[in-house]
């Protein structure tokens, strides 16, 4: 077996246990966002064996992804027509600054309904390996900007303006991405960002952005999983 085999496996191993601890917080009656991702499909099944043992909740999944493996576990889901607000929302993420719990997140392309659940909930807990640990925004990842599909070329530009080299995300194929809302995804390099919040209000103002995956001052607790066992962050 190769060393990046083995670091995998165990980058894996650390996620399954940061989105059972997360499991675990989920409360009889509460109506719970479920994240996208490879940490989010550890949470599902967990939430799956817990909905199995009885305990009964209500999920809001963040992805077509998602709602079909919540649905293939049998886990009840609702909507925003049914209820208000969120209590918990659990999700991954693909940097986690630390001291603010600013968030980089979207590598899968499910950014735009991750932020409306987040952003509805009354707790937004992320769960993820040590590895998405960050002092800065930028360091390893790419900043996702779902855009509309009319006119992408000029909302490119203007991201440009704002500091960003910029690429439309494509499949291996080459085909554009579309996102489950049926946007393009702008991936873009700001370099490390010193103020993520700023950043997050100026690409907003873009017109042809719908949102970005720069997640500031939503998440209230991170769960970090690593070599020296789980952390809880606030
Ligand atoms: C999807 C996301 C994911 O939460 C993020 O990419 C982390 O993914 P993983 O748990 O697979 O590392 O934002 O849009």
């Amino acid at each position: 077996m190769s060393s990046a085999t083995v670091i995998n496996d165990q980058a894996q191993e650390y996620k399954k246990q940061a989105a059972e601890f997360a499991a675990d917080m989920v409360q009889e009656g509460m109506i719970v966002g479920l994240g996208t991702g490879t940490t989010a499909v550890f949470l599902v099944q967990a939430l799956g064996r817990r909905h199995r043992e009885g305990l009964r909740f209500l999920g809001i999944p963040t992805s077509v992804a998602t709602e079909k493996l919540a649905l293939s576990l049998g886990i009840p889901l609702t909507s925003f027509a049914q209820h208000e607000s969120v209590d918990l929302a659990i999700d991954g993420a693909d940097e986690v600054e630390r001291g603010t719990l600013n968030l980089i997140k979207g590598l899968g392309g499910a950014l735009l309904r991750e932020k409306i659940v987040a952003a509805a909930s009354k707790k937004f807990i992320i769960v993820a390996d040590e590895s998405k640990l960050v002092d800065h925004l930028g360091e390893h990842t790419l900043v996702p900007v779902e855009a509309t599909p009319f006119g992408w070329e000029s909302t490119e530009r203007h991201l440009g303006a704002l500091g960003a080299r910029v690429s439309p995300r494509r499949t291996p194929t080459g085909q554009f991405f579309v996102s489950d809302g049926g946007n393009l995804i702008l991936d873009c390099n700001f370099g490390t960002i010193s103020d993520p919040p700023a950043i997050e209000d100026a690409i907003r103002r873009v017109v042809g952005v719908v949102d970005s995956g720069l997640f500031t001052g939503l998440a209230a607790e991170a769960v970090i999983c690593g070599p020296k066992g789980l952390a809880h962050l606030t």
